[in-house]
């Protein structure tokens, strides 16, 4: 792998299989990318733990994704394949960056508030979650990791001195605080260590994936999602339940969310003249949600049944699996340990002996 190469860094939490989403916000950038980039792609367990998953699911949903990546077409023998906590200098260095991250920062994080929400049960948003947190009188708790998980996605992108962070639209927020923790780690210590890392998108916005359901994103907590590895009988069952609405009443109105969202799926996996005759069909009121519906399983479907069909032969090819990770883990290691010596070496962090 060439130095020169700029490089790309991004992961996946082990946290079920793989949806349309994680497919166009993340991993089929990273078959895009592993020709002309040095690129390293992990399975964030330790983003997983934050949850408090069973363990047994936990190491299941790492061995799952880790299939799908390589179902997907990610080739270990042109990118770097590897699970996160096989590389111990992340949990130190997320140690040591903590010391730059300020408690507000993180509190003030958007997906910490839902997913803190969601953990306290507290459904009505306009409520001041921070307060909740911090006096919260019922025994549930939102555990310190989740608070911290920025700086552990900021950890997995600096200590590879990445360039490119492949992500969807969510995510962006998280690189963000990466770029302003790696400028003031830089600054504070007069140092030029990290580059400021930038999404990559192949359009000109980052992707935001929409689920079944009419209403926001496809998201594996939402219950509206298609997954790669759903069989064909599943999916079209599911496309064909998705949320529409009663038909346009006069031509040239404007769409409605939920079949908006489905002519962005279209437009994801279809050709544009035939998302394009869609929506003039919504226009002049002739629109007939079957067939679209029809159309657009029939094109998932294109995208999700050789990745399944390779999938299960890879899941269970053990020795191909610790193949993978023990080759993408020792190259991983050894970036992040050169970065860890350095991080050590600026705050001050020396031996003795
Ligand atoms: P995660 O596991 O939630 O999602 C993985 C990737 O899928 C993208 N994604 C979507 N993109 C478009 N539309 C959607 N509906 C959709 N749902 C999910 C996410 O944007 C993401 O790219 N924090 C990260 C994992 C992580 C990471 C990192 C990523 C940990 N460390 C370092 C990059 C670099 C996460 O939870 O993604």
């Amino acid at each position: 792998m060439s130095s020169e190469k700029e490089i790309v860094l991004s992961g996946i939490r082990a946290t079920g299989n793989l949806h349309l989403g994680n497919y166009y916000g993340a991993l089929s950038k990273f078959v895009k990318m592993q020709d002309d980039y040095d690129c390293l792609y992990f399975i964030a367990d330790l983003h997983a733990l934050t949850t408090n998953p069973q363990p047994e699911a936990l190491h299941e949903n790492v061995r799952n994704i880790l299939a799908e990546y390589l179902a997907a077409g990610v080739d270990p023998d042109k990118a770097t394949i590897f699970v996160q906590s096989d590389v111990p200098e992340v949990s130190e260095m997320y140690l040591l960056l903590n010391m730059h991250v300020g408690i507000g920062e993180l509190l003030r994080t958007a997906s910490f508030k839902d997913k803190a929400r969601k953990q306290l049960g507290i459904k009505d948003d306009s409520q001041d979650i921070e307060r909740q947190i911090i006096g919260n009188e019922t025994n549930k708790r939102v555990n310190a990791g989740l608070l911290t998980y920025p700086t552990l996605m900021a950890v997995d992108i600096l200590i590879q001195k990445a360039h490119k962070v492949p992500v969807g639209k969510d995510q962006e927020q998280h690189l963000e605080l990466t770029r302003r923790f790696a400028r003031r780690f830089n600054s504070f210590y007069g140092v030029d260590l990290f580059p400021e890392p930038e999404n990559f998108n192949f359009g000109d916005h980052a992707v935001k994936v929409p689920g079944l359901d009419g209403s926001g994103k496809m998201g594996k907590s939402e219950g509206n999602c298609i997954y790669l590895v759903d069989d064909e009988k599943v999916l079209r069952k599911k496309v064909m339940r998705a949320v529409t609405d009663e038909g346009p009443k006069e031509p040239n109105q404007p769409i409605s969310q939920p079949v908006e969202n489905l002519l962005t799926l279209m437009e994801l996996t279809t050709a544009p003249e035939i998302v394009q005759s869609y929506r003039d069909a919504y226009a002049d009121c002739s629109i007939r949600y079957g067939d679209l519906k029809k159309q657009l399983a029939e094109d998932i479907l294109k995208v999700t049944t050789p990745i399944r069909e390779r999938y299960h032969d890879i899941r269970n090819d053990d020795a191909y699996i610790a193949r993978v990770v023990r080759q993408g883990a020792e190259k991983a290691r050894e970036r992040a340990a050169a970065t860890l010596k350095e991080v050590r070496e600026v705050m001050g962090i020396r031996k003795f002996y």
